[in-house]
């Protein structure tokens, strides 16, 4: 029985469709794509192909869960057990529940006892498709084990390259292209959280897709636990992809009547290229910080199950972060400029240095001072005192308010480093429940970072987490907190004897939702050793990243072109670091390493006291340079110029292309005497623009007579797209910023 479900459905936005095809015993998507004006059943039909040989008359389809039971030959979609013998998912569709930008498909495996719910929501403006699948064990008495449950949609053939964001720690978000393999591509996560190494997303394009045009599919999966996402060429040629949570065999098992909800996947097409791509997705994101991303993620039934046994999902797991409603920033909200105390002391901060520090800051711009690592009881060093979330006396005789009170009278905000999910084996925390931590029987406890993973499992370690962290934001003015989580799980067995990754990251979720509920206006990062949790699942709970612990200029220019391919600025925190880097090593002038991090949330993670005078000052203008244009920079539309190997350029363009800010790098030493010239991408080409040379302040002479000379000019915007703007030499590592005006009429 198929109660009101259409043979296909076709929704659109003002960009993109997406047709599913219904015409099977389970919903398949035929099409994901640039906007059709209409489609009938016979296109639909069309698609099906005759018999090939040595294979089914009827090839079978390519449905949002495919199971062998249908004929399938790939990976499947689902993979589910019941006992041992019973595992053979035959999934009927019986019901179709539709609004104008939503399906649900509702689908009923009567041997196995399960009910399977698709959603697919399109989202209006931005054409971004969100996908999950709720499986529930509707057997009355026993459990069902879920051993994978995949998003499955086919790819477009011409659809030939994938480019991925790979990388390591310091070194994150690192784009690499490559040809599809006629194989399967296999990006399996299984570090525990995000990772440095997989980035839980895919770009597709075509072979001829470039940043201005072509199509371009990406995926992104809200999600911070493990993941995969395959994308697979069956015998037949067609190719497929599949992305959700990567479980262990027995990490989820539901209870009778429970359920599981996927991780939301969320498709962008566009057939801009990948400039297009970005823009979309930082539409997606800052719509969504504006107040429906709550909505649009909060799935109020995301995971639900009764228990069974301490394995068993629990409905109160993710129900906390699910009702919590919009993310905690606008949009609209101004990030302020903030120093970081880690580059500038380490561990060695104490109550003398942190005023001198914040003093300094307040003298150059800083809005916002945080204390990084080393201010809890006996944190000397990265070896001690994790879960000991108490101020340590000897650094802070009074405690950290009158601290956070002096940087409310001097205009800053204050803002705190914790790491709750973890905890030191010297500690009182560790000392007093050495078993509240995930291990792994028979194996002796592996340490990373000297630390130990709790157990999230746990509702008194949960509870403990809340309450330290409830204490401290009740007792000081803290509008900020950095929430950091530095080691991969490697043991993954929880109190229960089971795979923890999954229960772990709810846990998270819930535990962040608490927070945020409770203190609604305390701001979070999401920090893994830099870049290990920059994902849309987090995003629920978070409103800055911080993308990476490098702060050399030259590797962050790579590693944000790869976070705004997906994000948007104004969630990227992006420091000035000392010089040399302390990571690298390499040096680079106040000048690079300023006009770099003012691109994003802009902050500044080095020992401002130690500053000469002139780096001071040019500091100082870079703040105030970023102040000017944040708007812009927060709310504009990112788009990349050419690149070379040498030269990158980049721009952030109004929405009305009224003005812009755009940059120009020189990377290494330039091969010719002269750059390239810059073409500017993004403008409106009927406009005429002021172009003005705002960055650095100290231009070589050369430099400075053609800043003078563009003064007196005026360009068109399809001037400075097509033939471009001439530039002066520039040495390696440095950079040019310039604003463009467009001019009024009179
Ligand atoms: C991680 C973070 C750093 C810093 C240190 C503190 O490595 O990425 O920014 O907060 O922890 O221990």
């Amino acid at each position: 029985m198929r109660d009101g479900v259409e043979r296909f459905y076709h929704l659109k936005n003002t960009t993109v469709s997406l047709v599913v095809d219904c015409r099977g015993s389970q919903p398949a998507i035929a099409y994901f794509g640039t906007k059709l004006a209409n489609v009938s059943e016979s296109m639909i039909e069309q698609l099906d192909r005759h018999e090939a040989p040595a294979s089914l008359p009827v090839e079978a389809a390519i449905t949002l869960s495919p199971t062998h039971g249908m004929g399938y030959l790939g990976c499947p979609g689902l993979a589910v057990r019941r006992g041992r013998q019973q595992w053979q998912i035959s999934p009927q569709l019986v019901a179709c529940e539709t609004s104008e930008l939503e399906l649900r498909f509702i689908s009923v495996c009567e041997r196995l006892s399960i009910e399977i719910t698709h959603c697919l929501r399109l989202d209006g403006e931005t054409g971004v498709l969100a996908l999950t699948t709720t499986l529930k064990n509707a057997d009355p008495t026993t459990p069902l084990s879920v051993d994978q449950c995949l998003i499955t949609v086919p790819i477009q053939d011409h659809l030939s390259e994938a480019c991925e964001l790979t990388g390591r720690w310091g070194y994150e978000l690192q784009q690499n292209r490559f040809q599809l393999p006629n194989s399967s591509l296999v990006r399996e996560n299984r570090a525990g959280r995000t990772s440095h190494h997989r980035h839980p997303s895919l770009r597709l394009l075509s072979e001829n897709t470039t940043l201005g045009s072509g199509d371009a599919l990406d995926i992104q999966i809200a999600w911070s636990g493990n993941h995969t996402i395959r994308v697979e060429q069956l015998a037949d040629g067609r190719r497929v992809m599949q992305a959700g949570e990567l479980l262990e065999v027995g990490e989820l098992e539901l209870g009778p009547g429970g359920y599981y909800t996927s991780p939301e996947c969320l498709l962008c097409f566009s057939d801009n290229g990948s400039n297009g791509l970005s823009q979309r997705w930082h539409r997606f994101i800052r719509k969504a910080c504006g107040g429906h991303f709550g909505s649009a993620y909060g799935n109020p039934d995301r995971i639900h199950a009764d228990t069974v046994n301490s394995q068993t999902v629990h409905s109160d797991t993710i129900h906390d972060g699910a009702s919590n409603g919009a993310i905690s920033v606008s949009s609209q909200e101004t990030r302020p400029v903030q120093l970081n105390t880690w580059e500038a002391c380490y561990f060695d901060v104490n109550e003398a240095t942190v005023l001198e520090l914040i003093d300094e800051a307040a003298d150059l711009g800083i809005e916002r001072f945080v204390l990084d690592d080393g201010w809890f009881r006996g944190r000397n060093n990265d070896q001690t005192s994790l879960g000991d979330w108490q101020v340590d006396k000897h650094k802070f005789s009074s405690g950290l308010s009158p601290i956070a009170a002096y940087c409310n009278e001097k205009g800053l905000e204050f803002g705190l480093w914790i790491e709750p999910e973890m905890v030191s084996p010297d500690s009182d925390l560790y000392r007093a429940h050495p078993d509240w931590v995930l291990g792994f029987s028979n194996a002796p406890l592996v340490e990373a970072r000297n630390q130990l993973v709790l157990d999230l499992s746990r509702e008194e370690v949960t509870e403990y987490l809340f309450e330290s962290i409830a204490a401290l934001l009740n007792e000081i003015p803290i509008s900020y907190v950095k929430w950091d989580m530095n080691r991969d799980i490697h043991q993954m067995e929880n109190a229960g004897g089971h795979r923890a990754v999954h229960r772990q990251t709810t846990a998270l979720y819930a535990l962040m939702a608490r927070v945020r509920d409770r203190f609604p206006h305390v701001a979070i990062e999401s920090c893994a050793s830099g870049g290990g949790r920059v994902d849309m699942g987090v995003l629920q709970y978070a409103s800055r990243f911080w993308p990476s612990d490098t702060n050399d200029a030259l590797d962050r220019i790579a590693v944000q072109r790869g976070f705004l391919s997906m994000l948007p600025p104004e969630l990227m925190g992006a420091h000035v670091g000392p010089s040399p880097c302390h990571l690298t090593g390499r040096q680079y002038t106040m000048n690079l390493r300023a006009g770099v991090a003012l691109w994003g949330h802009m902050g500044v993670e080095a020992d401002i006291r130690a500053l000469n005078k002139a780096d001071r000052l040019t500091l100082e203008a870079a703040i105030s340079l970023h102040k000017q244009h944040r708007h812009l920079l927060h709310s504009g539309r990112y788009v990349e110029h050419e690149q070379s190997a040498q030269q990158v350029a980049w721009s952030v363009v109004s929405d009305d292309q009224g003005e812009a800010l755009s940059a120009v790098a020189m990377l290494h030493t330039p091969t010719t005497a002269f750059p390239k010239r810059m073409r500017f991408r993004g403008l409106d080409g009927s406009k005429q623009y002021q172009v003005q040379v705002v960055w650095p302040q100290d231009l070589s002479e050369k430099q400075v007579d053609f800043r003078e000379r563009l003064k007196s000019q005026c360009f068109g915007g399809d001037w400075l797209q097509q033939a471009g703007l001439a530039l002066p030499i520039m040495q390696p590592e440095s950079m040019l910023i310039f604003h463009l005006a467009a001019v009024k009429h009179s």
